[in-house]
Protein backbone atom coordinates (compact mmCIF):
# COMPACT_ATOMS: atom_id res chain seq x y z
CA UNK A 1 0.00 0.00 0.00
CA UNK A 2 1.74 3.44 -0.91
CA UNK A 3 1.73 6.15 1.74
CA UNK A 4 -1.51 8.54 -0.56
CA UNK A 5 -3.62 5.87 0.74
CA UNK A 6 -3.73 6.85 3.82
CA UNK A 7 -4.93 10.48 2.83
CA UNK A 8 -8.61 10.11 2.78
CA UNK A 9 -11.37 12.48 1.51
CA UNK A 10 -12.48 15.31 4.58
CA UNK A 11 -16.26 14.42 3.92
CA UNK A 12 -16.12 10.83 6.11
CA UNK A 13 -18.91 8.68 5.96
CA UNK A 14 -21.71 9.25 8.67
CA UNK A 15 -21.93 6.55 11.67
CA UNK A 16 -25.74 5.17 11.21
CA UNK A 17 -27.56 7.47 13.57
CA UNK A 18 -28.46 5.45 17.32
CA UNK A 19 -25.82 3.39 16.99
CA UNK A 20 -23.41 3.16 19.86
CA UNK A 21 -20.37 4.59 18.65
CA UNK A 22 -17.36 1.98 19.52
CA UNK A 23 -14.38 3.54 21.61
CA UNK A 24 -12.12 5.75 19.63
CA UNK A 25 -10.05 6.47 23.18
CA UNK A 26 -10.09 3.99 25.96
CA UNK A 27 -7.77 4.97 29.42
CA UNK A 28 -8.30 2.36 31.79
CA UNK A 29 -6.59 3.14 34.83
CA UNK A 30 -4.02 5.79 33.97
CA UNK A 31 -2.09 6.64 36.95
CA UNK A 32 0.73 9.58 36.40
CA UNK A 33 3.37 10.39 38.88
CA UNK A 34 6.05 12.93 37.73
CA UNK A 35 9.32 13.19 39.47
CA UNK A 36 10.48 16.65 39.38
CA UNK A 37 14.16 17.64 39.68
CA UNK A 38 14.68 17.96 43.28
CA UNK A 39 12.93 14.12 43.57
CA UNK A 40 9.78 15.24 44.75
CA UNK A 41 6.73 13.01 43.48
CA UNK A 42 3.89 14.93 42.00
CA UNK A 43 0.95 12.48 41.54
CA UNK A 44 -0.74 14.19 38.32
CA UNK A 45 -3.29 11.37 37.54
CA UNK A 46 -5.05 8.63 39.57
CA UNK A 47 -6.96 6.10 37.82
CA UNK A 48 -8.37 7.34 35.15
CA UNK A 49 -11.04 5.18 33.62
CA UNK A 50 -12.62 7.19 30.22
CA UNK A 51 -14.11 5.96 26.82
CA UNK A 52 -14.43 8.66 24.26
CA UNK A 53 -16.66 7.04 21.25
CA UNK A 54 -15.70 7.35 17.21
CA UNK A 55 -17.17 10.33 16.27
CA UNK A 56 -17.99 11.75 19.37
CA UNK A 57 -17.18 15.61 20.63
CA UNK A 58 -15.58 15.37 24.48
CA UNK A 59 -14.44 18.58 26.73
CA UNK A 60 -12.64 18.36 30.30
CA UNK A 61 -13.41 20.99 32.70
CA UNK A 62 -11.26 20.76 35.92
CA UNK A 63 -8.98 23.31 38.20
CA UNK A 64 -5.32 24.38 37.17
CA UNK A 65 -3.28 21.73 37.86
CA UNK A 66 -5.44 18.64 38.13
CA UNK A 67 -3.86 16.53 35.08
CA UNK A 68 -5.68 17.45 31.58
CA UNK A 69 -2.72 18.35 29.80
CA UNK A 70 -0.92 14.88 31.42
CA UNK A 71 -3.80 13.23 30.01
CA UNK A 72 -3.94 15.02 26.44
CA UNK A 73 0.13 14.32 26.66
CA UNK A 74 -0.51 10.71 27.08
CA UNK A 75 -3.25 9.86 24.95
CA UNK A 76 -1.60 12.05 21.93
CA UNK A 77 1.31 9.78 22.78
CA UNK A 78 3.82 12.60 24.02
CA UNK A 79 4.36 11.45 27.71
CA UNK A 80 5.54 8.43 28.54
CA UNK A 81 5.95 6.64 32.19
CA UNK A 82 2.74 6.18 33.81
CA UNK A 83 0.68 3.31 34.73
CA UNK A 84 -2.41 1.75 33.54
CA UNK A 85 -3.69 1.37 29.75
CA UNK A 86 -4.23 3.60 26.67
CA UNK A 87 -5.87 1.96 23.32
CA UNK A 88 -6.44 3.72 20.39
CA UNK A 89 -9.35 1.92 17.94
CA UNK A 90 -8.41 -0.73 20.34
CA UNK A 91 -4.93 -0.96 19.96
CA UNK A 92 -1.99 -0.53 21.91
CA UNK A 93 -1.48 4.16 22.18
CA UNK A 94 1.64 3.36 20.34
CA UNK A 95 -0.22 4.30 17.36
CA UNK A 96 -0.67 7.89 18.48
CA UNK A 97 1.39 9.67 16.37
CA UNK A 98 -0.52 8.28 13.23
CA UNK A 99 -3.57 8.70 14.97
CA UNK A 100 -4.10 11.95 16.43
CA UNK A 101 -3.24 15.55 15.37
CA UNK A 102 -3.15 17.81 18.72
CA UNK A 103 -3.94 21.37 18.54
CA UNK A 104 -2.26 23.46 21.61
CA UNK A 105 -3.39 26.94 23.29
CA UNK A 106 -0.55 28.65 21.24
CA UNK A 107 -0.45 28.13 17.75
CA UNK A 108 3.15 27.89 17.34
CA UNK A 109 3.61 27.79 13.65
CA UNK A 110 7.14 28.15 12.14
CA UNK A 111 7.81 31.55 11.33
CA UNK A 112 10.02 30.97 8.80
CA UNK A 113 7.78 28.75 6.44
CA UNK A 114 4.03 29.67 4.55
CA UNK A 115 0.99 28.56 5.88
CA UNK A 116 0.91 26.22 3.21
CA UNK A 117 4.25 24.84 4.26
CA UNK A 118 3.25 24.76 8.14
CA UNK A 119 0.27 22.97 6.82
CA UNK A 120 2.45 20.21 5.62
CA UNK A 121 4.53 19.83 8.18
CA UNK A 122 3.33 16.51 10.01
CA UNK A 123 2.74 14.76 6.25
CA UNK A 124 6.63 15.11 5.79
CA UNK A 125 7.64 14.34 9.24
CA UNK A 126 5.58 11.15 8.49
CA UNK A 127 6.90 11.22 4.74
CA UNK A 128 2.71 10.79 3.43
CA UNK A 129 2.77 10.98 -0.44
CA UNK A 130 3.53 14.63 -1.34
CA UNK A 131 1.25 15.54 -4.07
CA UNK A 132 -1.91 14.04 -2.28
CA UNK A 133 -0.80 16.34 1.15
CA UNK A 134 -0.44 19.16 -0.60
CA UNK A 135 -3.61 18.41 -2.27
CA UNK A 136 -5.61 17.63 1.30
CA UNK A 137 -3.25 20.95 2.98
CA UNK A 138 -5.17 22.72 0.09
CA UNK A 139 -9.08 21.31 0.78
CA UNK A 140 -7.85 21.94 4.47
CA UNK A 141 -6.90 25.95 4.67
CA UNK A 142 -10.27 25.86 2.41
CA UNK A 143 -11.95 24.77 5.09
CA UNK A 144 -10.80 26.54 8.32
CA UNK A 145 -11.40 29.43 5.58
CA UNK A 146 -7.97 30.80 5.39
CA UNK A 147 -7.85 30.21 1.10
CA UNK A 148 -5.94 32.75 -0.31
CA UNK A 149 -3.29 32.81 2.58
CA UNK A 150 -1.50 29.75 1.82
CA UNK A 151 1.47 32.25 0.51
CA UNK A 152 1.76 34.12 3.69
CA UNK A 153 3.92 34.04 6.83
CA UNK A 154 2.41 33.88 10.35
CA UNK A 155 3.41 37.25 11.31
CA UNK A 156 1.67 38.38 8.53
CA UNK A 157 -1.78 36.51 10.25
CA UNK A 158 -4.20 37.73 13.35
CA UNK A 159 -4.48 35.39 16.42
CA UNK A 160 -7.53 33.73 15.33
CA UNK A 161 -6.36 33.33 12.05
CA UNK A 162 -2.86 31.20 13.26
CA UNK A 163 -4.71 29.02 15.62
CA UNK A 164 -6.99 28.00 11.96
CA UNK A 165 -3.88 27.35 10.95
CA UNK A 166 -2.98 24.98 13.41
CA UNK A 167 -6.31 23.51 13.17
CA UNK A 168 -5.79 22.33 9.35
CA UNK A 169 -1.81 21.28 10.41
CA UNK A 170 -3.71 19.02 13.15
CA UNK A 171 -5.65 17.61 10.70
CA UNK A 172 -3.45 17.23 7.35
CA UNK A 173 -2.39 13.54 7.94
CA UNK A 174 -5.67 12.75 8.39
CA UNK A 175 -5.69 11.48 12.13
CA UNK A 176 -9.13 10.11 13.85
CA UNK A 177 -8.32 11.68 17.05
CA UNK A 178 -8.40 15.48 17.27
CA UNK A 179 -6.55 16.85 20.89
CA UNK A 180 -6.85 20.59 21.76
CA UNK A 181 -5.95 21.93 24.85
CA UNK A 182 -7.39 25.28 25.23
CA UNK A 183 -7.42 25.64 21.78
CA UNK A 184 -8.87 29.17 22.36
CA UNK A 185 -7.49 30.45 25.41
CA UNK A 186 -5.37 32.81 23.81
CA UNK A 187 -8.31 34.11 21.85
CA UNK A 188 -10.22 37.49 22.39
CA UNK A 189 -13.95 36.92 23.32
CA UNK A 190 -15.64 37.57 20.12
CA UNK A 191 -12.96 35.55 17.71
CA UNK A 192 -13.30 32.53 20.38
CA UNK A 193 -17.47 32.66 20.16
CA UNK A 194 -16.73 32.31 16.28
CA UNK A 195 -14.00 29.92 16.36
CA UNK A 196 -16.25 27.73 18.59
CA UNK A 197 -18.94 27.14 15.74
CA UNK A 198 -16.47 27.13 13.26
CA UNK A 199 -14.96 24.70 15.10
CA UNK A 200 -17.80 22.24 15.35
CA UNK A 201 -18.58 22.75 11.51
CA UNK A 202 -15.14 21.48 10.74
CA UNK A 203 -16.41 18.52 13.55
CA UNK A 204 -19.25 18.00 11.71
CA UNK A 205 -17.32 17.97 7.70
CA UNK A 206 -14.79 15.68 9.23
CA UNK A 207 -16.62 13.63 11.69
CA UNK A 208 -13.23 12.94 13.84
CA UNK A 209 -13.42 12.18 17.62
CA UNK A 210 -12.77 15.11 19.63
CA UNK A 211 -11.04 15.80 23.03
CA UNK A 212 -11.26 18.85 23.49
CA UNK A 213 -9.42 20.97 27.07
CA UNK A 214 -10.99 23.70 28.03
CA UNK A 215 -11.39 26.30 31.42
CA UNK A 216 -14.79 27.98 29.74
CA UNK A 217 -17.63 26.00 31.10
CA UNK A 218 -20.46 27.54 28.80
CA UNK A 219 -17.93 26.44 25.62
CA UNK A 220 -17.69 23.02 26.99
CA UNK A 221 -21.90 22.57 27.00
CA UNK A 222 -21.70 24.57 23.44
CA UNK A 223 -19.44 22.16 21.96
CA UNK A 224 -19.87 19.09 23.74
CA UNK A 225 -21.87 15.66 23.44
CA UNK A 226 -20.39 15.19 26.28
CA UNK A 227 -18.28 16.84 29.06
CA UNK A 228 -15.89 15.20 31.69
CA UNK A 229 -15.89 16.79 34.96
CA UNK A 230 -11.59 16.44 36.72
CA UNK A 231 -11.10 16.65 40.39
CA UNK A 232 -7.77 19.02 41.51
CA UNK A 233 -4.89 16.94 41.39
CA UNK A 234 -4.27 14.02 41.82
CA UNK A 235 -6.73 14.10 38.85
CA UNK A 236 -9.92 11.78 38.51
CA UNK A 237 -12.45 11.65 36.69
CA UNK A 238 -15.57 12.60 38.72
CA UNK A 239 -18.07 13.37 36.33
CA UNK A 240 -19.21 12.83 32.79
CA UNK A 241 -22.46 15.10 31.83
CA UNK A 242 -23.89 13.85 28.73
CA UNK A 243 -24.90 17.33 26.56
CA UNK A 244 -28.43 16.22 25.08
CA UNK A 245 -29.00 19.77 23.13
CA UNK A 246 -29.52 19.11 19.46
CA UNK A 247 -27.08 19.86 16.42
CA UNK A 248 -26.60 21.97 14.79
CA UNK A 249 -25.91 23.74 17.97
CA UNK A 250 -26.33 27.58 17.26
CA UNK A 251 -25.48 31.22 19.63
CA UNK A 252 -29.23 31.61 20.75
CA UNK A 253 -29.12 28.11 22.49
CA UNK A 254 -26.80 29.61 25.19
CA UNK A 255 -30.02 31.30 26.35
CA UNK A 256 -31.90 28.58 26.51
CA UNK A 257 -32.49 27.48 29.99
CA UNK A 258 -31.28 23.83 29.69
CA UNK A 259 -28.15 25.40 28.81
CA UNK A 260 -28.10 27.20 32.13
CA UNK A 261 -29.22 24.01 34.10
CA UNK A 262 -26.02 22.50 32.22
CA UNK A 263 -23.65 25.37 33.36
CA UNK A 264 -25.42 25.45 36.62
CA UNK A 265 -24.25 21.97 36.99
CA UNK A 266 -20.92 21.97 35.55
CA UNK A 267 -20.24 24.58 38.03
CA UNK A 268 -21.78 23.37 40.88
CA UNK A 269 -19.36 19.95 40.49
CA UNK A 270 -16.36 22.14 40.13
CA UNK A 271 -17.22 24.34 43.50
CA UNK A 272 -17.56 20.86 45.21
CA UNK A 273 -14.80 19.24 44.25
CA UNK A 274 -12.77 22.53 45.44
CA UNK A 275 -14.20 22.35 48.69
CA UNK A 276 -13.30 19.04 49.28
CA UNK A 277 -9.60 18.94 48.07
CA UNK A 278 -9.31 22.20 50.04
CA UNK A 279 -10.95 20.29 53.37
CA UNK A 280 -8.69 17.51 52.74
CA UNK A 281 -5.73 19.66 53.03
CA UNK A 282 -6.03 21.27 56.04
CA UNK A 283 -6.94 18.31 57.69
CA UNK A 284 -3.93 16.62 56.49
N1 LIG B 1 7.21 17.46 33.46
C1 LIG B 1 6.69 17.61 34.67
N2 LIG B 1 7.44 17.38 35.78
C2 LIG B 1 6.94 17.49 37.01
N3 LIG B 1 5.66 17.86 37.28
C3 LIG B 1 4.87 18.12 36.22
C4 LIG B 1 5.34 18.02 34.87
N4 LIG B 1 4.31 18.34 34.03
C5 LIG B 1 3.27 18.65 34.82
N5 LIG B 1 3.59 18.51 36.12
C6 LIG B 1 2.70 18.71 37.27
O1 LIG B 1 1.60 17.84 37.12
C7 LIG B 1 0.40 18.49 37.54
C8 LIG B 1 -0.59 18.46 36.40
O2 LIG B 1 -0.10 19.32 35.38
P1 LIG B 1 -0.95 19.58 34.04
O3 LIG B 1 -0.14 20.50 33.19
O4 LIG B 1 -1.36 18.29 33.47
O5 LIG B 1 -2.24 20.34 34.63
P2 LIG B 1 -3.46 21.06 33.87
O6 LIG B 1 -4.71 20.49 34.44
O7 LIG B 1 -3.27 20.97 32.41
O8 LIG B 1 -3.31 22.58 34.37
P3 LIG B 1 -3.73 23.94 33.60
O9 LIG B 1 -5.22 24.02 33.64
O10 LIG B 1 -3.10 25.01 34.44
O11 LIG B 1 -3.15 23.89 32.21
C9 LIG B 1 0.81 19.88 38.00
O12 LIG B 1 0.96 19.86 39.40
C10 LIG B 1 2.14 20.11 37.32
O13 LIG B 1 2.95 20.95 38.09
MG1 LIG C 1 -2.96 22.39 30.92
Amino acid sequence: MTASANVTPLLADRPVANMRPSAAIELHNVTKIYETASREQVHALSNINLDVGAGEFVSVLGASGCGKTTLLRIIGGLEGGYAGKLTLHGRGGDNSRRNVGIVFQDANLLPWRTILQNVLLPTQVLRLDKRASIARAHELIELVGLKGFENKYPFELSGGMRQRVSIARALVHDPSVLLMDEPFGALDALTREVMNSEVLKIWDTTKKTVFMITHSISEAVFMSDRVVVMSPRPGRVIAEIPIALSRPRNIDMLSEERFGGYTRELRRLLDVSALQAVNAKNSS
